[in-house]
Parts: structure tokens; sequence; C-alpha cells
């Protein structure tokens, strides 16, 4: 058995710790909007905060979060949600979980980042859709 937090509630996991967390969050947790893209390390479209780090989720087994704190984009409230849609940040969706939750951790750790904080910051989500300059400005805009 597994145990850990998933969006700041106490949850406990029976199958085998080797699983990805990405297939235990989605299909045992329901908690579909961590997506897959690449399957590899490579796209950020199945990122997660785990004890406040963003991670890719396709490459942890979810015995790697025993004891451990996972929030999923179903658990984050932040402003910058409202700030993708109002500069039309998001087009897919694919890739905006993982959008939103590394600017919540860089907007944590840097209350008024520079573009070129934001690009590197989220390096590691690749966007197809958007060009990116959207979600920069969705992002400096939840500056203070
Ligand atoms: S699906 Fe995990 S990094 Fe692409
Ligand atoms: S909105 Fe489609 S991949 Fe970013």
């Amino acid at each position: 058995m597994v145990q850990f937090t998933l969006n700041g509630r106490r949850v406990s996991f029976e199958g085998s710790g080797s699983r990805r967390l990405l297939d235990v969050l989605r299909e045992d947790f329901r908690a579909t909007g961590t997506k897959e893209g690449c399957g590899e390390g490579e796209c950020g479209a199945c990122s997660v905060l785990i004890d406040g780090d963003v991670v890719d989720s396709c490459l942890v087994a979810v015995g790697q979060v025993e004891g451990r704190d996972v929030l999923t984009i179903e658990g984050l409230s932040s402003p910058l949600q409202q700030a993708f849609i109002e500069h039309g940040a998001a087009q897919c969706g694919i890739c905006t979980p993982g959008m939103l939750l590394a600017a919540h951790v860089l907007l944590q750790r840097t209350t008024r980042p520079s573009a070129d904080d934001v690009r590197e910051a989220l390096a590691g989500n690749l966007c197809r859709c958007t060009g990116y300059t959207k979600i920069i400005e969705a992002v400096l805009s939840c500056g203070t």
C-alpha cells in the first residue's frame, strides 16, 4: 500500500508501487487533468507538484510518493487560471495543467518574474498550439 497526500487529502493506493504515478492519478483517483503527452519526460503535460516541486509524473513510480504531498491541477487555486482564460493562453489545453503548475511554482518563488524567468520556468512544458506568447503574458500579469 502507498499512502500519500493528494490535493490536501490523505489517500491510500492498494496496487503495485511500480505503476506510473501518472496512471494512478488518472485511472485510480480520476485526476484526469494530468495529461499524457510523450510519456518520456520531454513534454511536461503530466506535470504535478511533489512536495512543491514540478515533476513529470510519467517518470515517477507511485511507490516513490509514499508519505509525500502531491498536488495536481485539480488542487490548484490560483489567479493564473483566470489569467490564462483572459489572455487566450489555452487552446487544446493538453499543456495547460502543467503550464499552470509550473507557473504557480515560479510565482511562489519569484513574486515579480521577468519574461525570461517565465520562459525558463516553463522550459520543460511544451505547447504545440499557442506560440507561448499568450502564456507568458498571462503569467506576467499575475506577478505582484
Ligand atoms: S507525458 Fe510526461 S513529460 Fe511528456
Ligand atoms: S494549448 Fe495545445 S499544447 Fe498548449
